[in-house]
C-alpha cells in the first residue's frame, strides 16, 4: 500500500467517562495540539458511542462529553484548524463499526488484553459493545482514512487491530480502499503514571483523588499533589538508566520532562543527585505554570455549554463531510442497494 495514495491525516478520540487527568493532557491533548499545522489534517472526536460501552448516567455523560470538549479548546484544539466533534453525532461510526463486526474475526477480539484486563473473571458479564469495542474504534479511524493515529502505548493493540480490519477488506473485497494506519506513540508521557503507586496508571476513576492530577484542578491542588506524591527515599539519579526499577521517581521525572518540553535524559542531566525536596517543588512549580492556565480556560468554557455545543455541531458537519462519502463507497464495495 502506497502512502501517496491517502492525504496524512490524523485522527483520534478521548472518551468522556469520568474527568479528564494529566494523563490525558500529556498522553494526548498536549500531543494532538502539537500535530495541528500544515503537515496533517487533523481530526478530534470525543468518543461518546465508547463511553457507554460501561453504565454511564445520561446526565454525567452529557457533561463529561463537554468537559472533553472544553478540555480540547482549552489546551489549544482550534476549531478552525482541526475538525473537533462528539462521535454520536456522525452516525456513519456506527454504521461502519457494524461492517467491521462482520470482518474482524472472534479470535482477534479475544487477543486484546484491555478487554481481559478490564474484564477480569467478570468477562461474561460485560456488555457486548465492551468487547466488540476495538471494531467501532477501527471504524472511527478508518471512516475519515486517517494515516496516523497519536495514542497511548495501551491502545497501540487497537491500531494494529484497525490494520488487520483495513488489510482483510481489502483483501476480501479485492479493493486499495482503507489505508494502513500508523499508531504514533512518541514523548515521554505516553503513560502517566499514579502519583501514589509508580506501577499504576494515572486513571480517572481510582478511588483516592491524590492519585491523580485532574485537569480542572486549580494551582493549589496541582501543587500539593506533586508535592505529596509518592517517592522512594533516594534522590535523583546521575543517569536515567538509574530510573530503572524506580516507577515513582521515573513518572516524575517523564511528567517533568513532558510538561517542559525535554527528554527525561536531559532533565537528569539538570536535575541528577537532587533530593525531592528540591525536585518536587520544581515539578509543582512547572505543573502549576502549565496546567492552571488550562484548568482556568476550561472552567470559562464550561460555564458556557450553548457555545460548546454549537463547536460540536459545527465539527460534525466537517466530520460528516468527509465520513459520509466514504461509508457511501464501503456500502457499494459491499454490494448494499442504494439508489
Ligand atoms: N480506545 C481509545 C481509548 O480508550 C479511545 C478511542 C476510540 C480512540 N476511538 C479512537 C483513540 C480512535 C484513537 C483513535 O483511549
Amino acid at each position: 500500500m502506497t502512502e501517496a495514495k491517502f492525504t496524512p491525516r490524523v485522527f483520534s478520540g478521548i472518551k468522556p467517562s469520568g474527568g479528564l487527568t494529566l494523563g490525558n493532557y500529556l498522553g494526548a491533548i498536549k500531543r494532538f495540539v502539537g500535530m495541528q499545522g500544515p503537515a496533517f489534517e487533523t481530526i478530534y472526536c470525543v468518543v461518546d458511542l465508547h463511553a457507554i460501552t460501561v453504565w454511564q448516567d445520561p446526565v454525567d455523560l452529557r457533561n463529561a462529553t463537554r468537559e472533553v470538549a472544553a478540555g480540547y479548546l482549552a489546551a489549544g484544539i482550534d476549531p478552525a484548524k482541526s475538525v473537533l466533534f462528539n462521535q454520536s453525532q456522525v452516525h456513519e461510526h456506527a454504521e461502519l463499526g457494524w461492517i467491521f463486526n462482520c470482518v474482524a474475526r472472534v479470535g482477534w477480539m479475544n487477543r486484546m488484553t484491555q478487554f481481559k484486563e478490564k474484564a477480569g473473571a467478570n468477562a461474561e458479564k460485560q456488555s457486548l459493545g465492551l468487547y466488540a469495542y476495538p471494531s467501532l474504534m477501527a471504524a472511527d479511524i478508518l471512516l475519515y482514512h486517517a494515516t496516523h493515529v497519536p495514542v497511548g502505548e495501551d491502545q497501540k493493540q487497537h491500531v494494529e487491530l484497525t490494520r488487520d480490519i483495513a488489510a482483510k477488506f481489502n483483501h476480501d473485497y479485492k479493493v486499495d480502499f482503507f489505508p494502513l494506519t500508523t499508531p504514533v506513540i512518541d514523548g515521554p508521557a505516553t503513560r502517566v503514571m499514579n502519583l501514589r503507586d509508580g506501577t499504576k496508571k494515572m486513571s480517572k476513576s481510582g478511588e483516592s483523588d491524590m492519585e491523580r492530577i485532574n485537569m480542572t484542578d486549580d494551582a493549589d491542588t496541582i501543587s500539593k499533589k506533586l508535592k505529596k506524591a509518592r517517592t522512594d527515599a533516594a534522590p535523583l539519579p546521575e543517569k536515567v538508566e538509574g530510573l530503572e526499577g524506580r516507577p515513582e521517581a521515573q513518572n516524575l521525572v517523564d511528567i517533568f520532562a513532558a510538561l517542559s518540553d525535554m527528554t527525561p535524559e536531559a532533565v537528569i542531566a539538570e536535575h541528577g543527585g537532587a533530593g525531592w525536596g528540591t525536585f518536587k517543588p520544581l515539578l509543582a512549580d512547572l505543573a502549576v505554570e502549565k496546567l492552571a492556565p488550562i484548568s482556568g480556560e476550561m472552567a470559562r468554557l464550561m460555564a458556557d455549554p450553548a457555545e460548546i455545543d454549537r463547536i460540536l455541531g459545527q465539527g460534525a458537519e466537517k466530520a460528516r463531510a468527509i465520513a459520509a462519502p466514504v461509508l457511501k463507497r464501503t456500502y457499494d464495495i459491499v454490494g448494499m442497494l442504494r439508489n
